[in-house]
């Protein structure tokens, strides 16, 4: 089992939006949850936690079909070629899943029909015929996500036949819309009738869901919680059909329901569950994933866009508890509820709404090609759209990248190191006693980990990142004021105290900004002349046959030796030869990214 399993400390399952595998992932998606998500994570490591995140493809649903009967190709080579870039894009941006594997695994298939039965049992599914919109030009049901139509709620023209993007509505059925038609084809539709297994919600809401969300949730954030809320206490919630008219999906495991499929809502969120369960079988602890699932102090956060937040603060908590306990052998507890549900808003681009169709985006694993991550990183979390919608702009990257990661945090190692190597030949010196300037400054950076400790544990990121550079600020004043330059010349014993002091300090701060930039951290891990990785190694897990021949990203941390705190560097410690952690970018960068903008066709 896993090093950092093993400690004592909190459980905490780190679940993050699973990605349709339909289209690349843009910059909106990175920050709106994967990013946030990782900080997290790799943070509550740090800090000695248990941390599981989790995460897939999500293979299935309509978006899959879609881009599959557009490209003349089957829902799973379009599934397996998106796939596969996000396995590798997630990886170059280092993306700490433990496990990322996707929806149409055995594991993922047998969990799922294994949810629904128990749902089934537990009273909480019942059979009704309902009428649903069906396209005589093509000869079948429509997914609701094929119709499109007038919002009645807002009025919105192009809402989808599930939810409406402008105002988050959620139908019942595509036949609320006004004036409904076919997407693909613009046919008008008319309604049949079809038998489906519809979520109980109302029993749910009676079994427990009201009284969840009315308990305290201070630490929600309030678009979430006031959402959340609304639907439950003001709306009402109404039984929702959880099986479809489909081929593509997880089958149904009712005998005369057999050709028909779960609902893609239904069972992707359950990959949060399922996706345990594999890792934990992975591991050969086929139990392991019980300590987040039962844990009574575990914690389960959600890491998702707001458009998501119907599904994972309301729907997905309504199946947890009509699971109740998931298996017989199961000590008799309920599975844990969600402990947050962090979701952001969106993120814009230069004004405009992101959009794969007009090529207005930045396709993170093509931007990884002229960019290193780190810097990316850095941008995506000071503009997290955390409390409203953002926007991305080329030249606010560069403004951010040259003013404060290279002119703040970067220079600030530059000068230390070199000056050693200057003053000290690379040795970092035996600084005597300290003064008190120097104990002050110590002190401020071990306050700092308090301080972004709390930010980055109640999912204030853009604050915990400038609390991080403030401190590289603090130290780059004490050095101005210290001038180990002029010291150099006749006070050798000052100046072995600032130095010995900076680099204690750029140690302490390296940590610190270790879960947001873990690249560059890790390089300045070394150039502090230290041993071993930070974090652990990421891979990618080739499961050959078994798990329908798709491969997985995983996450090792049993060699990992970071730790949340400032570990002192000792005198005597020869220092590497430095180099820079970031790059200075010209004006040019904004004009030639701009330029990619728009126009050709975003290659898929
Ligand atoms: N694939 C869906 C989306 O991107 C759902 C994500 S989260 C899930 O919106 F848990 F429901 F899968
Ligand atoms: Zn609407």
């Amino acid at each position: 089992m896993k090093n950092n399993k093993d400690l004592s400390g909190e459980n905490i399952l780190v679940c993050v939006a699973w990605p349709y595998a339909s289209a690349d992932i843009h910059q909106g998606n990175i920050t709106g949850s994967y990013l946030p998500a990782d900080i997290y994570a790799r943070y509550h490591r740090l800090k000695g936690n248990r941390v599981l995140m989790v995460s897939g493809s999500d293979s299935h649903g309509t978006p899959v079909t879609v881009k599959a009967d557009e490209e003349g190709k089957s829902p799973q080579e379009v599934f397996s070629y998106y796939h596969k870039r996000f396995l590798e894009l997630f990886q170059k941006f280092g993306l700490s899943y433990d496990l990322f594997t996707h929806t149409d695994t055995e594991n993922h298939h047998r969990v799922s029909q294994d949810i629904f039965k128990r749902l089934l049992e537990q009273g909480y599914l019942y059979r009704q015929i309902s009428e649903q919109m069906y396209s005589p030009a093509a000869n079948r049901f429509l997914p609701d996500r094929y119709v499109e139509g007038t919002c009645p709620n807002c009025g919105y023209p192009r809402a989808r036949g599930d939810q409406c993007d402008n105002c988050n509505t959620l139908f019942e059925s595509a036949s609320e819309l006004i004036s409904p038609r076919s997407k693909t084809d613009d046919s008008a539709l008319e309604l049949r009738e079809t038998e489906h297994f519809f979520l109980d919600l109302p029993k749910l809401a009676d079994d427990g869901l009201t009284k969840w969300i009315q308990a305290d949730k201070e630490h929600w954030r309030p678009q979430v919680i006031n959402f959340a809320r609304n639907l439950i206490l003001n709306e009402g919630l109404q039984g929702r059909a959880v099986t479809r008219d489909l081929d593509w999906g997880v089958a149904v495991p009712v005998p005369e329901f057999r050709h028909k499929v779960l609902y893609v809502w239904f069972e992707a969120v359950i990959g949060y569950l399922s996706a345990t369960i594999e890792w934990a079988n992975n591991q050969n602890q086929p139990e392991a994933w019980k300590s987040w699932w039962y844990g009574k102090d575990a914690r389960t956060v959600y890491f998702i866009g707001k458009d998501n937040i119907p599904f994972h603060a309301v729907i997905w908590p309504a199946q947890l508890l009509g699971i109740e306990r998931l298996y017989e052998s199961d000590e008799n507890q309920t599975l844990n509820l969600p402990y947050d549900v962090p979701a952001n808003e969106f993120m814009n681009m230069e004004g405009r709404k992101i959009s794969g169709s007009q090529n207005w985006g930045v396709w993170m694993l093509d931007a990884l090609e002229r960019h290193d991550p780190d810097p990316l990183r850095y941008y995506l979390t000071v503009s997290m759209p955390e409390t409203r919608d953002s926007d991305w702009s080329w030249q606010g990257y560069i403004e951010r990248n040259n003013n404060e990661l290279v002119a703040n945090w970067g220079n600030l190692v530059n000068r230390v190191l070199k000056m050693t190597h200057r003053y000290f030949d690379g040795v970092v010196p035996e600084p005597g006693e300290l003064r008190e300037d120097d104990i002050a400054l110590l002190r401020s950076i071990d306050s700092g980990f308090e301080l972004v400790g709390e930010l980055i544990d109640s999912c204030k990121f853009r604050a915990a990142a400038a609390e991080a550079m403030a401190l590289s600020t603090v130290v780059n004043q004490y050095l101005e004021e210290m001038s180990p330059w002029q010291t150099a010349r006749n006070d050798e014993k000052a100046t072995a105290k600032t130095l010995y002091t900076a680099i204690q300090a750029i140690n302490g701060l390296k940590i610190l900004f270790a879960p947001l930039l873990p690249f560059t951290s890790q390089r300045l891990h070394r150039l502090l002349g230290e041993e071993g990785s930070l974090f652990g190694e990421q891979r990618v897990e080739s499961y050959e046959e078994s798990e329908r021949s798709h491969n997985a990203l995983t996450y090792d941390d049993a060699a990992a030796v970071g730790q949340w705190r400032r570990q002192p560097i000792a005198s005597g410690q020869l220092l590497p030869a430095p180099e820079p952690l970031f790059t200075k970018l010209d004006d040019s960068v904004a004009d030639d990214e701009l330029a990619r903008l728009g126009a050709k066709e975003h290659a898929a």
